[in-house]
């Protein structure tokens, strides 16, 4: 039997979602693959649970008996409970949050996180990050970062390790303006309309200008072409806003509401010019080759991939040496609290298989 101690940094959408998941499957890896998944911590920003092993009652636990803390009180904790293989989940959204990995790596945890953060700063820091990781003989995973829990960048890696040149990716990268370029463009509803039933959806960020401005989509660009070798920035990335100057972060969200009706000639605009049979896609766009990375608004043949896209759905078209008039394609749900955990839960068990084989 092979036993794994978590950590679990934040408790919000994905973080208790994760936790209910562990909970539900717990005794059935336990019998069946001789996996022992314990939890001794939950936190949010400012609290902190401390126990052996979480029980199904987390919640009232957390509420009734969690304490104010810092990462070094976590990392006593698992020592005095004598913890051979720790992993720091981190389900934050948190920039200040990144700082820790290292005092978690050089404290013996392996790190899983569904914050894109660490992966987006400076090249710099990416490659410290790994060679720390390298001295210290842990692991990084963090598929979550790009599509939730659709397997890119598993498969992204895989292609490259393999020696398979991977010369092109492209895709709509974010649910949200997935949902909104879909409804937008096979409907006649105004586009402020369609970004405020996004927003009352619950699709968008609570200020929709920041998925609108491209820099998610961005964010998720970078990640991918890192994992292919390129050593970018995310200045790097040439952005095509979607958010007009005189509407852009100065106004404040409340005016950006009220005037979002302005938006409307702009995208009628672009709708109309397009050929025929064509919907607009807000997409991801990385040339390998050149190192060009590129967010945009295009017009797609609506009979292709991405033309046909539904919902709130994402996708990736990945062009390689092998699939190369025909891209491989990954699509699905592209966020959500269910998937992007179970995605969070599958690299813990990618990581808890190669911890089993070393114990073995
Ligand atoms: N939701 C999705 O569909 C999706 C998809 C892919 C990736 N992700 C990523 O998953 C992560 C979590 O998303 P979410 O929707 O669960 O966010 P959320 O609901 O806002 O929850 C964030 C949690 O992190 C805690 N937190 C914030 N700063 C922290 C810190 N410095 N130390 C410890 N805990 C901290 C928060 O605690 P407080 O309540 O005290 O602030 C809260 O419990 C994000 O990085 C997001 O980008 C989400």
């Amino acid at each position: 039997m092979t036993t794994i101690h978590l950590a679990i940094f934040g408790i919000g959408n994905v973080g208790s979602t994760l936790i209910n998941q562990i909970q539900n499957i717990k005794s059935k890896l336990l019998t069946e693959q001789g996996l022992d998944i314990q939890i001794p911590v939950i936190t949010n920003s400012t609290l902190a649970f401390f126990s052996n092993d979480i029980s199904g009652q987390w919640e009232v636990d957390f509420e009734n008996f969690s304490e104010p803390y810092n990462v070094e009180d976590i990392i006593r904790h698992f020592k005095a409970i004598n913890v051979e293989n720790a992993i720091a989940i981190d389900v934050t959204a948190s920039q200040s949050f990144i700082a820790h990995y290292e005092t978690l790596i050089e404290n013996g945890f392996h790190i899983i996180s569904a914050n894109k953060v660490a992966n987006t700063l400076s090249f710099n820091y990416y490659k410290k990050l790994r060679k720390l990781l390298d001295e210290n003989n842990k692991t990084f995973l963090y598929e979550t970062n790009v599509g939730a829990g659709l397997p890119i960048i598993e498969t992204i890696k895989n292609l490259h390790q393999s020696g398979e040149k991977v010369e092109k990716i492209k895709g709509v990268f974010s649910g949200s303006l997935s949902y909104i370029f879909n409804q937008f463009s096979e409907g006649s509803l105004p586009f402020d309309q369609v970004l405020n039933d996004a927003v009352s959806q619950g699709l968008t960020e609570p200020d929709p200008r920041e998925d609108l401005s491209g820099k998610d989509v961005a964010r998720k660009l970078l990640i991918l072409a890192r994992e292919l070798g390129s050593d970018a920035e995310l200045n790097d990335v040439k952005i095509e806003s979607l958010v007009p100057k005189q509407l852009n972060g100065a106004t404040t969200l409340q005016e950006f509401k009220q005037r979002s009706h302005e938006l409307n000639s702009i995208f009628e605009a672009n709708k109309s010019q397009q050929k025929e049979a064509s919907v607009l896609r807000y997409v991801g766009q990385l040339d390998v080759l050149n190192n060009v990375l590129e967010v945009k608004l295009i017009s797609e043949p609506k009979a292709s991939p991405l033309g046909q896209l539904k919902g709130s759905d994402a996708i990736f078209e990945i062009y390689t040496e092998s699939y190369n008039s025909q891209p491989l394609v990954i699509q699905g749900a592209g966020a959500g609290a269910q998937v992007t955990a179970r995605g969070v839960f599958g690299d813990i068990l990618r990581l808890s298989n190669t911890l089993i084989k070393k114990n073995a």
